[in-house]
C-alpha cells in the first residue's frame, strides 16, 4: 500500500452500532461487538497508510446517559479488546493512547487501559488514541481548570496565555490536530468530539454503519481528502 505523508491524524466517530443490530434483529450490544472488530481492521488500514495517530471516539462524556445494560456491556468489550490487543499492539509496534476522564471509568476498565498505555508507551509504528469519557467541552474546561491552577501557583502569568499555552494544558498536547475526521452512519454532526482540535479538519461522512466500515473505505476517505484544497483561512 502507498504511503500516504498528507495525512498525519485520523480521527473517526464510531457510529452506527445500534442500528446495525437492531436492522438484523439483534441485541445492540452484538452491534458494539461487531464495531469492535471494525476497530481491528481500520488499525490495520491506518498503519498500512502510514497514519501516525488514529483516534477513535469510543465513549462520550453523554454516553452515560444510555441504558446501565448497555454502559456495561461497553465498558466489558474495552476490556476484552484490550486483553485481546495488547499482544498485537506489542507485535505490531503499536503505542496506545487515551483522552478523556479516565478516572471517571470504571476502576478495573480504567486500570487496564492504563497498563497497556503504559506497556505500549514506547512502541512506534503508530499510535492508537482511544477516546473514553471524552467530551470536548470537558477536556477545553479541564484544560481551563489546569490552568488556573497554574496562574494560581504563580507559574503562568495571565499575559502569557495565547493558543499555544492553552493548547499545552489540553489532555494530550503532543497528538497533532486531526488532518481528517470520519463519521459513519450519516449523522451530521460533532456530538462533542475534539472540539478544539478539529478547528480545521477535514469532514468526511459516510452512510456505512461503523460495523460495516472496512479499510477500503478508510483508503476511500484518505483518498477524498487528498483531492481537497485546505486553505485553513488564507488564499
Ligand atoms: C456507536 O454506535 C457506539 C457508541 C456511541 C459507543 P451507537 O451505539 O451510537 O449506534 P447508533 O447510533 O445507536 O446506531
Ligand atoms: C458519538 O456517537 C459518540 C461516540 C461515537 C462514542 P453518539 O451516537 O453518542 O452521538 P449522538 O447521540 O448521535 O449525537
Ligand atoms: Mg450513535
Amino acid at each position: 500500500m502507498e504511503k500516504c505523508s498528507s495525512v498525519r491524524h485520523v480521527a473517526i466517530i464510531m457510529d452506527g452500532n445500534g442500528r446495525w443490530a437492531e436492522q438484523r434483529g439483534l441485541p445492540r450490544s452484538e452491534g458494539h461487538r461487531q464495531g469492535a472488530e471494525t476497530v481491528s481492521r481500520v488499525l490495520e488500514g491506518a498503519l498500512d497508510l502510514g497514519i501516525e495517530y488514529l483516534t477513535l471516539y469510543a465513549f462520550s462524556t453523554e454516553n452515560w446517559k444510555r441504558p446501565v445494560s448497555e454502559v456495561h456491556a461497553l465498558m466489558g468489550l474495552l476490556e476484552e479488546f484490550i486483553d485481546q490487543k495488547l499482544p498485537d499492539f506489542q507485535e505490531k509496534n503499536v503505542r496506545l493512547k487515551t483522552i478523556g476522564r479516565t478516572s471517571g471509568l470504571p476502576s478495573g476498565a480504567a486500570k487496564k487501559l492504563l497498563r497497556a498505555v503504559d506497556l505500549t508507551r514506547n512502541n512506534r509504528a503508530g499510535t492508537l488514541i482511544l477516546a473514553l469519557n471524552y467530551g470536548g467541552r470537558a477536556e477545553i474546561a479541564d484544560a481551563a481548570a489546569a490552568l488556573a491552577k497554574a496562574v494560581a501557583a504563580g507559574k503562568v502569568h495571565p499575559e502569557q496565555v495565547n493558543e499555544a499555552l492553552f493548547s499545552s494544558f489540553l489532555y494530550d498536547p503532543e497528538i497533532p490536530d486531526p488532518d481528517l475526521m470520519i463519521r459513519t452512519s450519516g449523522e451530521l454532526r460533532i456530538s462533542n468530539f475534539l472540539l478544539w482540535q478539529l478547528a480545521y479538519s477535514e469532514f468526511y461522512i459516510t452512510d456505512k454503519l461503523w460495523p460495516d466500515f472496512t479499510a477500503g473505505d478508510l483508503v476511500e476517505a484518505v483518498t477524498a481528502f487528498s483531492r481537497r484544497k485546505r486553505r485553513f483561512g488564507g488564499r
